[in-house]
């Protein structure tokens, strides 16, 4: 099968031009002004951007959490993220407490067997060195692919570990060229804070926030980014969603440390007043960290424009609002954490992030794509258009307005955090390795075409395996 792309605007994190892009087998095998190369499918993209795939490195599809299960499975969520623009995406196996990293790795494949829409990887989130996983075996991950490894700072009596866990999955992965990441709150004080509120009567949503103030994420980041100092360490602190996270980042980053950090689309957008909203809507905005005061939010658009932060990612982890969200209905505490937001990202951010000019469409496709790539060993496979990478393309029609809904959206969740919402720019057609996934409203690929991808150590290029002549 071969595509040729006529006339589009090519859009990656350093270009920005018009030319033909030509797709033979899996890969971009040619780029050029007028290629007169005869194509089994010409695409007319004029007046379209034709960007790379988007990567999303954070999301949590079919995790058990909060006494319940994300309601995206592998197909649906990755159905949510193909129409979105996104081709390929890494999320979270959760080692469950006394299983080894091999056993939690096997039952995370076994999710996605057959239903593989788009291409993923895996980070392992370490939970337990003591029963389960060992350091040896730790070490061996990134041969199978997994290179990078999670920590929760949080999460008191689920997930998370302590000093001595974080610390010495540090030292392993300063030995294996793996990527630390941490969730940075503060669990034991924001466990603290969860019971004086209970303990006050306080039950309803906006309570989430009161009990995890800025501060405890501002500590946890702060420790994050001295212990990865210490242990020699590269760290990337995941969901940052305020200025006592971004201030200790920037400043690391400014001394050359090795220390990378995302935000969310949702911490960009959404503010504490949302979890005031009455009859219990505000749940549908329970995700932690919560969302802050809208001062915030200045401050993020500024540390993703200024490379302070490298990366927007989804988050996505959705629990339908009827039934999974209301478990916590007189109790905040039991309100399933996590927001969805999987197939929205690239509308929200060339909507409020490149047509207001706060970032350029380079910027936007660096913080979308090429950045995550780079960070988590999928460059120069995925993330930009040249050649020899995927064929991992997405036409986006940069003046079609639509409606963000989840009335309209592929997601199983029966909310949207940017419900009514009025973008301009709309994903027309996606390519995944060169097939057609979504045309128009279409999914026009099968699950099972999506492939797990085997991902470099950090700092390392993930070479295709052959470059087409
Ligand atoms: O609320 C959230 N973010 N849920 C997903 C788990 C996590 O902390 O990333
Ligand atoms: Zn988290
Ligand atoms: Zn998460």
């Amino acid at each position: 099968m071969s595509v040729l792309i006529k006339g589009g605007r090519v859009i990656t994190a350093a270009d920005d031009y018009v030319g033909d892009v030509y797709v033979e087998g899996e890969r971009i095998s040619l780029i050029g002004e007028s290629l007169d190369v005869a194509a089994d499918r010409v695409v007319d993209a004029s007046g379209k951007y034709v960007l790379p795939g988007c990567v999303d490195p954070h999301t949590h599809l079919d995790m058990p959490f909060g006494g319940t299960v994300t309601i995206d499975d592998v197909e649906s969520g990755q159905t949510s993220a193909a129409f979105g623009g996104t081709t390929c995406h890494v999320d979270f196996i959760i080692q469950p407490q006394g299983s080894t990293f091999g056993e939690a790795f096997d039952e995370w494949k076994s999710k996605a067997e057959g239903k593989q829409v788009i291409d993923m990887g895996y980070h392992m989130a370490v939970t337990d060195l003591k029963d389960g996983g060992t350091l040896e075996e730790l070490a061996t991950l990134p041969e199978q692919g997994i290179t990078s490894y999670k920590l929760f700072m949080a999460y008191k009596g689920a997930l998370m570990v302590d000093d001595e866990t974080l610390f010495r999955t540090m030292q392993v992965a300063a030995e294996t060229g793996a990527l630390v990441m941490v969730h940075a709150e503060n669990g034991d004080a924001i466990d603290v804070l969860v019971k004086d509120a209970l303990a006050a009567g306080h039950t309803e949503p906006k309570y989430h926030a009161l009990t995890r103030p800025p501060e405890t994420e501002g500590e946890a980041t702060n420790r994050a980014i001295q212990l990865a100092r210490v242990a020699g360490s590269p760290l990337y602190v995941v969901h940052v969603s305020c200025r006592e996270s971004v201030e200790p980042i920037a400043r690391a980053r400014d001394a050359g440390w090795n220390i990378h950090g995302e935000t969310c689309t949702q911490y960009l957008f959404v503010d504490y007043t949302f979890l005031e909203r009455p009859n219990f809507e505000g749940a549908k905005w329970v995700y932690t960290p919560p969302p802050r005061d809208k001062a915030n939010q200045d401050i993020l658009w500024n540390a993703v424009r200024t490379d302070v932060l490298s990366v927007i990612s989804t988050d996505h982890c959705a629990f339908r609002w009827d039934g999974q969200k209301t478990i916590g209905r007189d109790d905040f505490s039991k309100i399933p954490n996590g927001g969805p937001g999987i197939e929205n990202r690239l509308h929200m951010i060339h909507e409020f992030g490149a047509r207001t000019g706060r970032i350029t469409l380079n910027r936007m496709v660096e913080l979308l794509a090429t950045n995550p790539a780079k960070l988590f060993g999928l460059y120069p496979r995925k993330g930009t258009i040249a050649v020899g990478s995927d064929a991992d393309i997405v036409i986006f029609d940069p003046e079609k307005r639509h409606t963000l809904s989840a009335s309209t959206h592929h997601s199983k969740v029966d909310y949207n955090l940017f419900e009514g919402t009025a973008v301009t720019g709309a994903v027309e057609l996606v390519l995944l390795r060169g097939q057609v996934l979504v045309d128009g409203d279409e999914l026009v690929a099968k699950p099972g075409v999506g492939q797990l991808v085997e991902r470099a150590r950090f700092g390392e290029e993930l070479k295709a395996e052959r470059v087409p002549a």
